[in-house]
């Protein structure tokens, strides 16, 4: 059964779109099997966001989420690498699709509420990062 690494961001959390998540999650068929809220220090989002350190957004990225609370969890189904990207939608607002998690609810890329693994390779990097080795 394949596993993901999906994380309300900070701006998810606040604008208390969390029930929500969690809902289009589990009415998908989706089990979530690890669910946490954290504070999010700086040193586990620049490792978890290490493929874009040498893009211009990194530290603005980093800074809009360090020490506040993200909910991150484990997603657990068939496909659910692919599922979850689709549900999530384009991290351009103006490109996100109505229907998808980004598209109802976001407008701007900076505060696009959610990320999902893009690959199995990421989804076993991200899972360790933010709940150590339980795969
Ligand atoms: O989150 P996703 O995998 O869809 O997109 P990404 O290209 O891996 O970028 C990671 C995150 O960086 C995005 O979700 C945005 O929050 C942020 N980002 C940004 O602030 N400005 C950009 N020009 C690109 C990405
Ligand atoms: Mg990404």
């Amino acid at each position: 059964m394949e596993r993901t690494f999906v994380m309300i961001k900070p701006d998810g959390v606040e604008r208390g779109l969390v029930g929500e998540i969690i809902s289009r999650i589990e009415n998908k068929g989706l089990k979530l099997i690890q669910l946490k809220l954290i504070f999010a220090s700086p040193d586990i989002l620049e490792n978890h966001y290490m493929e874009h350190r040498n893009k211009p957004f990194f530290k603005d990225l980093v800074d809009s989420m360090k020490d506040k609370p993200v909910l991150a969890m484990v997603v657990e189904g068939e496909n659910s690498i692919k599922l979850m990207r689709i549900m999530v939608g384009d991290k351009d607002p103006l490109c996100a699709l109505p229907g998808t998690i980004r598209g109802d609810y976001a407008i701007e890329t900076t505060k696009n509420l959610i990320h999902a693994s893009d690959s199995r390779e990421s989804a076993v990097r991200e899972i360790t990062i933010w709940f150590g080795d339980i795969l």
